[in-house]
């Protein structure tokens, strides 16, 4: 088990009000190598939720162990440590810096971790780039390619510090079809060795191809599919019909 949320709850103070609160009691174990996706509407608490849980933001109540370790007990340096080293993001803007080239922006929290020799990191970004199908690009800016090309990159950013869990908010949200699926290619390969993966997506299509799905509604995860992890595109279709029926008396 890489994750244990146990009784997670959050709340953000509303002037004049009583605080809304967005996570309510949320138990989740993740285990290492799992494949997982999170669905729900917008506004059900599924970005607060992958940043309580990743160490980005605190939660009001109730404990995050990540590795066996409760994120509460660790201090400032230490959070940062782990989300550094162990916890790599992507979001749906890949946000990378526009003054460096691509393979920069990918090495570039490595550099700032100083564990490795520069020449060591290049290479893990190199071999990197190329898994993700960009080393092409490798010394571009990011005005010198598409947004599937930027996200590529931004996921072999989340990969330099060779993480145990990739968190990613929406990551194919502002990508047409053919990218996403490039992009949910590639993370089932990452997947595949070895790294646990959790996903937030409103694409059912993304969904399907996941190995479990939580499905949130109005701060908490009211619905779980196991779907076994998808081992050939050729499974898709029929997946995706299951996921279909099964968002349908969800969100009737
Ligand atoms: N920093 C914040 N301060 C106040 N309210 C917030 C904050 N972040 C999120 N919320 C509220 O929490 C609820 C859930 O938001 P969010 O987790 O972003 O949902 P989702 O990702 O499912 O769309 C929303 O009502 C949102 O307005
Ligand atoms: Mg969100």
């Amino acid at each position: 088990m890489i994750l244990k949320v146990s009784n997670l709850s959050k709340s953000f103070p509303i002037e004049n009000m009583e605080p809304q609160q967005v996570l309510k009691n949320i138990d989740l174990t993740i285990d290492n190598g799992e494949f997982v996706s999170i669905m729900g509407a917008s506004g059900s608490g599924k970005s607060t939720l992958l940043y309580t849980i990743s160490g980005m933001t605190q939660p009001t109540s109730g404990t995050v162990e990540f590795a066996g370790e409760n994120l509460s007990n660790l201090s400032e340096e230490e959070l940062t440590n782990l989300r550094l080293g162990k916890i790599g993001f992507v979001f749906q803007q890949a946000n990378l810096l526009k003054n460096f080239s691509l393979i920069d922006n990918v090495t570039l929290s490595a550099y700032l971790g100083k564990k490795e020799s520069k020449l060591k990191i290049d290479q893990r970004a190199k071999q990197l780039m190329k898994q993700a199908g960009v080393s092409e690009i490798a010394t571009k800016d990011i005005t010198q390619a598409s947004g599937g090309q930027l996200q590529r990159v931004s996921i072999c950013r989340a990969l330099i510090n060779q993480p145990e869990i990739i968190f990613g908010d929406e990551p194919t949200g502002a990508l047409n079809s053919n990218s996403a699926a490039d992009i949910m290619k590639l993370f089932n390969e990452v997947n595949q060795t070895g790294k646990t993966i959790l996903l937030v997506t409103h694409d059912a299509k993304i969904a399907s191809q996941t190995e479990r799905i939580l499905y949130m509604s109005d701060g908490e995860i009211i619905a779980e599919r196991y779907l076994g992890k998808m081992t050939d595109s050729s499974q898709l279709k029929e997946r995706e019909e299951k996921v279909a029926e099964w968002l349908k008396v969800l969100e009737f």
